[in-house]
């Protein structure tokens, strides 16, 4: 059986990781709201029954809740979790790892992704046995005239590149010096 991730907030900025983890020969459960949004990812892969859109609210904490256990029943443990979460839904990562946590018998992985003004030192929850958290910030890209935010494009492959190099903390992109962000 394919090794199994879970993809949170997959649709967006993410997708590009999704394709990326279907074509690594991943079985990819993939979450967002619009049906729309996750029809597209799975249309994109380029093996679509390697992808598995879950149509969830992570605000919904029962809902939540009850997808990720309902995920792994069906498509076994999840070994490494890429999670884009807003900041309205303060326990959703909570939530998550400590199910993958308590569902799985071996370590697993989960790629957090942060906004620019999150610190790297700062781990935002307990981080339960068997989970090996690692954390990517986003940033900017500075040029001798300007700076600008990332583009999605930037942020996948840093992304990508943080999963190949199992980075337990990096920056996509730079957040120094802060006062020249965009
Ligand atoms: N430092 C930087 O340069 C930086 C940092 C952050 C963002 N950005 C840019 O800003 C753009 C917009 O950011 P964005 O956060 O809207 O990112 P996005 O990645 O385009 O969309 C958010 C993702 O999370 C899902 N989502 C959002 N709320 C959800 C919820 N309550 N429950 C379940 N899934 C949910 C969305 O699907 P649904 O909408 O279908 O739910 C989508 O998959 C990005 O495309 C990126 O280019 C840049």
């Amino acid at each position: 059986m394919k090794p199994h991730v879970l993809v949170v907030g997959g649709t967006g900025m993410l997708k590009e990781v999704c394709l990326w983890l279907v074509d690594q020969g991943y079985n990819v459960s993939v979450i967002g709201r619009t049906q729309e949004r996750l029809n597209d990812v799975v249309k994109q892969a380029c093996d679509s029954s390697s992808i598995s859109p879950i149509s969830v609210d992570y605000r919904n904490e029962e809902h939540f809740l009850k997808e990720i256990i309902e995920i792994q029943h069906k498509r076994g443990p999840i070994t490494l979790a890429v999670c884009w979460i807003h900041s309205d839904a303060p326990n959703a990562l909570r939530i998550l790892a400590e199910t993958l946590s308590n569902l799985s018998p071996n370590p697993w992985r989960l790629f957090h992704v942060r906004g620019s003004t999150a610190h790297l030192s700062q781990v935002p929850m307990p981080v339960p046995e068997r989970c090996l958290y690692r954390q990517i910030v986003l940033g900017f890209i500075l040029s001798d005239t300007s700076s600008r935010w990332l583009t999605n494009k930037e942020i996948a492959t840093g992304i990508i590149k943080a999963i190949q190099r199992d980075q337990v903390k990096c920056v996509v992109g730079t957040l120094e010096p802060w006062e020249k962000r965009p």
